[in-house]
């Protein structure tokens, strides 16, 4: 079993808002895997690289005791764990390394929609259902506010109907939730989106340099995202004006035209989205032949 040892486990949900997303990353990273969502273990067939597909609430846990070397997962979702941890006087052994820009959500306060809410006071002795135990009272805590939350493990937009709390605390993503059940958001009380995390627990050298690996892709894949390659062709007095107007780019490639003495051509990576607006604003600075392309791979 030695060879099982040198391979690294990442851990993503199973199924649910994060699943689709956080598989894609993963293959853009070049990871090819077996697809069987049914699975607990999905094997990478190109790299030492496996999958654990588990509930998200599960990953931080996962990665917390190196079960996971890497996880995706909520902010969310972590946050509370690293809570729960202190709660009961241990630290967190995982980090946050990247932010994914998906999975976009928070955790709101929410009342049935005839409850007149006047700011946190309102929620004075009151009872707030919720699965987020740690992040509530952290909040209640923070605010100064008695309260007392009721712990429910789904199904929180209920918990009011049923008379079990008067006020929920749970995710809200689009709102649909909220209103099918007549809620109304109240307080924010933390913006969350999917995010990556490393174990903090020491590994073997050899499993070092794989985890390091993949984070140096992960790295590039999420640095490409909104990059574009741009070429075009100008009038080497209107130098200055181009650079000035290419978005987010570093020192550009400037290349001689063949043939033409007072024009040339410059290549940039540009790492913002290049916009119809950007490139009118080229035109007119005397720009000609522009073409934008998408940049597939990048490593510094
Ligand atoms: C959350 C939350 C709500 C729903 C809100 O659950 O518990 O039920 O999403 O989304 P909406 O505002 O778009 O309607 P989620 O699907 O993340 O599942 P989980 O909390 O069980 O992981
Ligand atoms: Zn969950």
């Amino acid at each position: 079993m030695e060879h099982s040892r040198q391979r690294i486990k990442i851990a993503v949900q199973k199924t649910g808002r994060l699943t689709d997303h956080s598989i894609d990353l993963l293959e853009r990273c070049g990871l090819k895997i077996t697809k069987s969502k049914d699975q607990l273990i999905c094997y990478g067939e190109n790299m030492p690289i496996d999958l654990l597909l588990v509930r998200d609430d599960d990953i931080p846990g996962l990665v917390n005791d190196d079960v996971c070397d890497l996880g995706i997962v909520g902010l969310n979702v972590v946050e509370e764990k690293r809570l729960q941890l202190e709660q009961r006087g241990s630290n967190a052994r995982f980090k946050q390394i990247f932010e994914l820009d998906f999975g976009h959500c928070r955790l709101s306060i929410a009342a049935p929609s005839d409850t007149e809410y006047q700011g946190p006071d309102s929620l004075k002795n009151t009872n707030i259902a919720t699965s987020y135990i740690g992040l509530l009272r952290d909040y209640l805590n923070k605010n100064g506010i008695q309260a007392e939350p009721v712990f429910f493990s789904g199904a929180v937009e209920i918990a009011p109907k049923l008379g079990r709390a008067d006020f929920i605390c749970d995710l809200v993503s689009s709102g649909a939730t909220l209103a099918a059940n007549g809620l109304t958001e109240v307080a924010v009380l933390l913006e969350s989106e999917a995010i990556v995390i490393q174990t903090l627990v020491p590994l073997s050298a050899e499993k070092q340099a794989l985890v390091d690996k993949i984070i140096q892709r992960l790295d590039g894949v999420l640095k490409v995202r909104d990059s574009k390659y741009i070429m075009l062709h100008a009038p080497r007095a209107a130098l200055a004006e181009i650079r000035s107007l290419l978005p987010g780019s570093e020192a550009p490639t400037v290349m001689p035209l063949e043939g033409s003495d007072d024009k040339v051509a410059i290549h940039a990576v540009c790492r913002e989205n290049v916009f119809w607006e950007t490139l009118e604003n080229l035109k007119a600075a005397g720009a000609s032949s522009l073409l934008v392309l998408p940049v597939e791979k990048m490593l510094a």
